[in-house]
Parts: structure tokens; sequence; C-alpha cells
């Protein structure tokens, strides 16, 4: 049968028994799917417009509320057609204005390396043949000039070359990345030398301009990673590749034309032409990296999680289309091992985790975690999948931090308080009012430590307070925005609270496991260091009263912003902060948190809550 999908007005044929999200996905048509099909978000809904609405799936009703479902909605990933219909696919949330965290301007300047990109541009005067029996060519020329080995001049080069000499009577400028010739350009262009560094997180891509002598920024974008649409955590993700052999086409592609996207951005920005850009520095985690190749990522999915590939890369931007300098270097950091990949090397990198013998940590709170703790002697690192319900993924009313998300929470005058981003009508909470409103729970008796919500207590409570939680049939929740109050109703689940108990138990169990394999009790802490894109957003009051973090003083906890990106940056402007990277890769020891006998203990305890 058929399903007409709007607003495009698209028409597929629908097997009987697919669900609607897969035939449509196969087809072409995007749905976001940032559960990767499982049921437990609701960015795959769409409405029944016409034709004969199926009967409402558990998570239906679960996920979207029974007035949602009454209206015709349902979860594309969870329902089957039986006859024709029209949908309309739900648009997306605005998300025009949400949080991802950058780098500060002058962080590359502030951390004192050496600066030396690797690129040199200089001006040379080739001598052009004047006389017939002179036995040579351009490319000889070019060689005597510079010292270039003509075998090294690549064959895009040599299709230009001709013209350029020409037209410059000889006095060019070459630009090199150590021996490798880069570009030969007309007259002096020395004073224009550009990089790119680039973040590709599991949600969210930073990208950044910079001066290579100075290290100046001179423009950053971010945006949120599309590859969302088929997969909110790297599971899904690696699931998705699999479907079919074209699915890892279409992720690839995907984060490949945003980064061109945003390459154009800074560039036009900052006005800077893209074949002044001759070096690009990229980071990511270990299924990002691979998925940016175009290599498959499934074993990076399934025990014993072995990658492809740990080492540097170096290659010609043109191997994957970037549009800057065909012929700049485009240096992928390397891998530790696992999950944990160069973000976590460029973090620690950034972070200067390896000086020193006092133990440090870095976490990176994201959908895919990172710790790695250590000192100058050792480090160790381990990733910790919690998935996006840190981020307001897989949560009811969860979403991103936009405008309209609920992001701070507090107690005041006997009941709950609430902030949202753009100071208007609430349409969900974002990751840092989750981990708010279940910190502000426990203080009020509203929750206990195992996470229940204590609709048993509600007589020993305010009225206030009292009046926030109830029992819906089976469900317990909690009520943060009573329904007609400046827009629809928003609440907290008891299974909004278990997914967010399971996200910072792992993200807790991956800093216990450390501690644990370290020997290191909180007392020998020295620093506790957030970073990511969600990092400096979160309360590290709210932090410590749920456990994401360990019990230590304030003083010893500090954000550090986007780590990650930082690092692609040092090691842009900087070959020697490259070549450290790749020290550190061979050298942080990888902890499989799957495989550790004594994890499970440890996530178990680290679901719970502490104590008031
Ligand atoms: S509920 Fe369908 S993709 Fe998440």
């Amino acid at each position: 049968m058929t399903v007409v999908f709007l607003p495009d007005r698209r028409t597929i044929a629908v097997e009987p028994g697919t669900p609607l999200l897969r035939a449509a996905q196969s087809q072409g048509i995007e749905i976001t799917a940032t559960c990767g099909g499982r049921g437990r978000c609701t960015s795959c809904r769409v409405k029944f417009v016409e034709g004969l609405v199926p009967p409402p799936a558990i998570n239906d009703a679960l996920q979207l509320g029974d007035d949602l479902v009454r209206e015709g909605y349902r979860l594309a990933c969870q329902t089957t057609v039986a006859e024709a219909a029209t949908v309309q696919v739900a648009p997306p949330l605005d998300e025009t204005a949400f949080q991802i965290l950058g780098v500060e301007r002058d962080a590359v300047a502030r951390a004192h390396v050496v600066m030396d990109a690797g690129v040199r541009k200089r001006c040379v005067r080739v001598d052009l043949p004047r006389e017939e029996h002179h036995q040579t060519s351009d490319v000889e020329q070019v060689g005597r000039a510079t010292g270039v080995r003509p075998e090294d001049i690549p064959l895009d080069l040599l299709r230009t070359l001709p013209g350029i000499l020409r037209e410059a009577k000889g006095e060019v400028t070459v630009a090199t990345f150590h021996d490798a010739l880069l570009a030969v350009e007309r007259g002096d262009t020395t004073a224009m030398a550009f990089g790119i560094a680039i973040d590709v997180g599991t949600t969210s891509v930073v990208t950044t301009l910079l001066e290579l002598a100075s290290g100046e920024v001179m423009a950053s974008v971010q945006s949120l990673n599309p590859q969302a649409t088929f997969g909110g955590d790297l599971m899904s993700r690696i699931a998705f590749a699999q479907w079919n052999s074209q699915n890892l086409r279409r992720l690839q592609s995907r984060v490949l034309g945003l980064l061109n996207q945003q390459i154009d951005e800074v560039l036009e920005r900052a006005g800077v032409l893209p074949h002044w850009v001759y070096k690009v520095t990229v980071v990511g985690n270990t299924c990002m990296h691979h998925v940016l190749l175009g290599i498959d990522p499934t074993y990076v999915g399934l025990a014993p999680y072995t990658a492809v590939l740990r080492h540097a890369l170096v290659l010609p931007a043109r191997a994957l289309h970037l549009k800057v300098n065909p012929e700049a270097r485009l240096c992928l950091l390397p891998l530790v091992a696992g999950f944990v990949g160069a973000d976590a090397v460029a973090a620690t990198l950034a972070t200067r985790l390896y000086e020193g013998d006092r133990v440090r940590a870095v976490v990176d709170i994201g959908t895919n975690g990172e710790v790695v703790m250590g000192t100058g002697a050792r480090l160790m690192a381990c990733s910790a999948p919690a998935g996006p319900a840190l981020e307001g993924g897989q949560v009811r009313h969860g979403m991103r931090g936009a405008v309209g998300a609920i992001d701070r929470a507090w107690l005041e005058d006997g009941d709950l308080r609430l902030h949202v981003i753009g100071e208007g009508a609430p349409q969900g909470i974002c990751g840092s009012g989750l981990i708010d409103a279940v910190a502000v729970a426990l203080d009020a008796g509203l929750v206990d430590w195992t996470g229940l919500i204590l609709v048993d207590a509600r007589e020993r409570l305010p009225r206030a307070l009292a009046q926030r939680i109830e029992m819906r049939g089976e469900e317990r929740v909690l009520i943060l925005v009573p329904r007609g109050e400046a827009g629809g109703e928003i609440v907290l689940s008891q299974d909004d609270v278990r997914q967010i108990q399971l996200a910072k138990g792992a993200i807790a169990s991956g800093i216990r496991m450390l501690q644990h394999v370290l020997r290191i009790p909180d007392a020998e802490l020295a620093e506790l260091m957030l970073a990511g894109g969600f990092g400096n957003y979160l309360s590290i009051r709210s932090a410590l009263r749920i456990g994401l973090i360990p019990p230590l003083p304030g003083e010893r906890i500090r954000y550090v912003g986007n780590a990650a990106a930082l690092g692609a940056q040092l090691a842009l402007v900087s070959e020697p902060e490259r070549e450290r990277a790749e020290r550190l890769a061979r050298s942080i020891e990888h902890v499989s948190l799957a495989t550790h006998p004594d994890f499970q203990d440890l996530f178990v305890e680290a679901m719970n809550f502490p104590g008031a």
C-alpha cells in the first residue's frame, strides 16, 4: 500500500508489517530518529491526516501521551500501516539557538605552545626557460627554486602550473607542509596561511578557522551533528550503518556536507579564500572518525570493540572533498582504543593532563562520555556510553538547550522554580534542567535515593510540592509545568528518572572505574575537569547532588569548555603538539568497562543517588 508523507507529498510503497520509519528512511524520506527507532523518544512522531489511524503501540501512549495519540500522532518507528494513508512528519523543534560549547577566542594563544603548523609559505623566483635548446621543464625549474622533488608535485598542481608561472612571470609563492608542495600561487601571498580545526562530536560539530602563524581564531561555528537523524547515540548509528550498504554512505555524506557548510561559513565570515587553507585537523570518537572516512564501524560496536585503525592519518583534503585547498593536509589525530578516540586525546592535550604528579581527570560529558585520568607517569581512559538522556534525548519532554527549554530548576518558598531559555513559554527540558530538576526533587523528598518518585509521601510534603507528584494509571510522574500554564504540561516520568540514572550511572561509574584501577580515593583526586559541549551549562552543585561526579570539594572541580575542540586547534597551529598527541594516544591505557569484572557492581552503585 502507499503512504504519502507531508509536507513534501512524497508517496512511497510500504510493505505490510514494515515500520513506517524504516520504510521512509530506506526511500530517502528524512525522519529524525534520536533513539534509533527504539520507541524511547518522540523525534520520529508523525500525524495521520488521512486514512485509518493504526491502533497505538504501548510506546505511542507512553511517549506521546493520550492527548496526542487521540489526535492521530504515532511514533513512526513503532507504527505499521494496514491501508493507504497520509501522514505529516512532525516539524523539528526550533533549535536555532541551542547551546553548544565552543572554545574561548584566545585559548590557543594562552596555551603557550610552540607555534609551528608545519606549513611554510615563501616567495621564490622560478626561472622560465627562454631558449628551445634549454632542456628542462616547468617542474624541474620549480624544483630548482624550491628544493621540492619533481615527483612530489601533485597532478592537480601540474595542471595549473604552466599558466601560473607565466602569468606571474616566475614570481610566485610556494606553500609546503613539511616536504610536500601544496600550492604555487601568483605573486606574494605569504601573509595568507590559515587552518581549520574540527571537532566531530556525536551530537555536535564545532569548526574553527585560525590564522596559522599567530593562532588567532578568525571564526568559529557550531551545529548539531546531522547524523542524529539516524540515531542519537553511537550504537544506534552503527546499527543504522549495518542496515544496508547505502547507509554508511548516507552517514558519511551527512557529516561531510555539514563540514563543508561550516567551512564555507567560517571562510565567508573571516573573508578568507578556500585555497589559503593549507591544514585541517579533525578529532572525534572512534565511530565518528571511521564514519567520516567512510570506514565501516560495525566491529567498533561489537565486543571486543576493535577499531579498524588507530594511528594518525595525514591525507590531502581532496580525499574527503573538503572545500579548502585540495592539497591542504587533513590531519586526523590518532585514536586510543575501543570508543575512546581522538577527542579524548585532544582533551588530554588541551588540559595538560599529562603534566605533573597529582592525579587529575577530565570528564567529557556527552552522548558518548569519556573519562581520562592520571598523571604525567600514567594515564588511563574509558568511554562511558551515557546516551542522549543528559542532553535531553530519550526523555519524554526532553529537548536540546534551545529557546523554550527549561535549563535550570531550584527550590524557593517551598516550591519548585524553573528558568526557561529565552524567558518565554517552556516547551521542554534540556540536560542541565533535567539534572537540576532531579537534584531539587531529591532535596525536596519528591524522589528517593533509588530514584523512585515518592507519590506515597505526599502527605508529608508542603502543599505546593505535594501537588507536583501523582500516579497516572501505573505511572508515577513529577509535574514540572502543569497543563494550561503557558502551554502544554511538562512532566518528568518515572521512566525519565530511570533514563537519567542510567546516563549519570554510566559517567559516574566510568570515573569510579578509573579511580578503582588507579587506586585513587576521592581525597587523592586533585582536580576534576568538566569538558564537552554540555559541561559548562551544568550546575556543579546539582551534578554533585545526583552523584554524576564524585563528592569532591567545589574548588577541585572546574569547567574547561570544549577541550576536544581546543586540542584540535593546538594540533593545528603546532606540529610539536600534534606529535605529542601521537605519543599520548600510544601511552594512554584503555580500560574497557564492559569486560572489567568489577564494572557491574560499580555501575549498579553509581545508578543510585547519594543520600542527602
Ligand atoms: S521513538 Fe521513534 S525514533 Fe525514537
